[in-house]
């Protein structure tokens, strides 16, 4: 517990790190890569670039200020954070190593209001931050039977291409050994080295389906880029330089964006473009393990050629016998009552019946609020929601 010291000098500067957060944490990480260049092999360089990793972090650091005496709601952030340091291999060593930065940032951008005593107030949090996490981290990496930074090594067996700019790959051990079990909706980490950066890099990709097969397959859509910023690193790598019997660097699967597949009531999965990763594991696994449950399916894309793996939502159908599912299109086309064009309109398929039932969302952030806002307002309950953000979490709904 945060001292009785410590804990006005916290409290007092949520809004101060609100007005700095983001200065504070571009500030840390130019001075942790300038220290340890060696971590920018451990980092998303994309996100470091595009800003949403600064975003993030500057958010973590907020939602634990502003949470301070209500660590509840800090729980799945917390759980979220840690599925995600073990999948990229954080050791309790590296801790100190960003405390320490943290902190120089907090007084390079603080300047003088960076008093002695708020400083040490941080360290102290900070502190009680990072041993709650390096704890459950070790426990996760214990129940995964794996020591941090250990990769399995996994080759390539199949690669399709399933849209214009969709690829799957189907994975299996070398040496055809078992792999580490997981649950429909995690993901695991692949990590590349990109020559053109000099760099390794490490991206995750949620598993697309079953776990009934002793492989894991992966569905990755090619980030190509526009004029305003450049093509993805490791996608359009995996894109490019993949083929049968390549072997890749990947992690144990984790993630806590995971459906209780045996419960028996209604169960709701809304994803749009390559969100529908996660619902179709979710969605093959029902129709194998728990075929009378009711599901309704429900994803948004640009016309039928870019649904990945539309062959299998129609084998679902013919499984799963409560199955109802539509497609939304934004490019013109026939309608019927299984395919439409236009926004996604949950009000017509949210009857009573799954209104009671669990929600799981995948998609763009924009995407994802949007249908979260609809079902708060068709009366849903919030903790019935659930959502997978494809890139780093936005924590600002925790900052009062
Ligand atoms: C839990 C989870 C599951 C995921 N599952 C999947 C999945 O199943 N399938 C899938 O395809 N993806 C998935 N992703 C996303 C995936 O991890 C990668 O983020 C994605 O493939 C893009 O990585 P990249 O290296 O190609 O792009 P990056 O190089 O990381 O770039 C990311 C974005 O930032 C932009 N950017 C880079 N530099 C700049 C700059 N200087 N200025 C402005 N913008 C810039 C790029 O244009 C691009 O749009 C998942 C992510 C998470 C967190
Ligand atoms: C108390 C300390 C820490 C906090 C609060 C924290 C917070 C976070 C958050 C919020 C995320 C994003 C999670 C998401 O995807 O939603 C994240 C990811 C990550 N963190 Fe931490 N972290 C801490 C310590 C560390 C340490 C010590 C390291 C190692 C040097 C580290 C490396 C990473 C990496 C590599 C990612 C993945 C980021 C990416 O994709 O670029 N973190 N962390």
């Amino acid at each position: 517990m945060l001292s009785a010291k410590a804990k006005p000098y916290i409290e007092a500067s949520v809004p101060v790190l609100r007005e700095h957060g983001l200065a504070i944490t571009t500030y840390f990480y130019k001075s942790m890569f300038e220290a340890h260049p060696e971590l920018k092999n451990l980092f998303n360089m994309g996100n470091q670039a595009n800003g949403s990793q600064q975003q993030s972090l500057a958010a973590a650091v907020f939602a634990y200020a502003a949470n301070i005496e209500n660590t509840a709601a800090l729980i799945p952030v917390i759980e979220r954070i840690v599925h995600k340091h073990v999948s990229v291999g954080i050791k309790p060593e590296h801790y100190p190593i960003v405390g320490k930065h943290l902190l120089l940032a907090i007084q390079h951008v603080l300047g003088d209001a960076a008093t002695t005593a708020l400083l040490g107030a941080w360290a102290e949090a900070y502190s009680l931050l990072a041993d709650a996490l390096i704890d459950a981290e070790k426990r996760l990496y214990h129940a995964h039977r794996q020591q941090p930074d250990e990769w399995l090594k996994l080759k390539i067996i199949d690669k399709q291409h399933l849209t214009d700019h969709v690829i799957a790959l189907t994975l299996q051990a070398i040496d055809q050994q078992t792999l580490p079990a997981f649950k429909p909706g995690q993901y695991i980490s692949v990590a590349v080295n990109i020559e053109e950066l000099g760099l390794r890099q490490i991206r995750q990709y949620s598993l697309s389906d079953s776990p009934s097969k002793n492989t894991y397959r992966i569905t990755v859509k090619r980030e190509i880029g526009d004029e305003y910023k450049p093509k993805g690193q490791v996608s359009n790598w995996l894109h490019q330089h993949t083929r049968v019997g390549s072997v890749l660097d990947v992690s144990h699967p984790c993630g806590n964006f995971t459906p209780d597949i045996q419960d028996e009531f209604p169960i709701t999965l809304i994803s749009a473009g390559v969100g529908i990763t996660p619902m179709i594991s979710v969605l093959n696994t029902i129709a194998s393990e728990n075929p009378n449950r009711p599901v309704l399916f429900l994803h948004a894309a640009r016309n039928r050629a870019n649904v990945a793996h539309i062959a299998e939502i129609e084998h679902a159908k013919r499984q799963i016998k409560q199955l109802q599912s539509t497609l939304y299109f934004s490019e013109a086309q026939s309608q019927n009552a299984e395919e439409r064009q236009g926004s996604m309109d949950l009000s017509l398929h949210v009857t009573p019946e799954f209104k009671t039932g669990s929600f799981y969302i995948c998609g763009p952030q924009g995407f994802m609020d949007e249908q979260r806002e609809t079902l708060l307002e068709l009366g849903v309950t919030p903790e019935n929601i659930y959502r997978e953000v494809f890139g780093p979490e936005s924590l600002n709904h925790l900052i009062h």
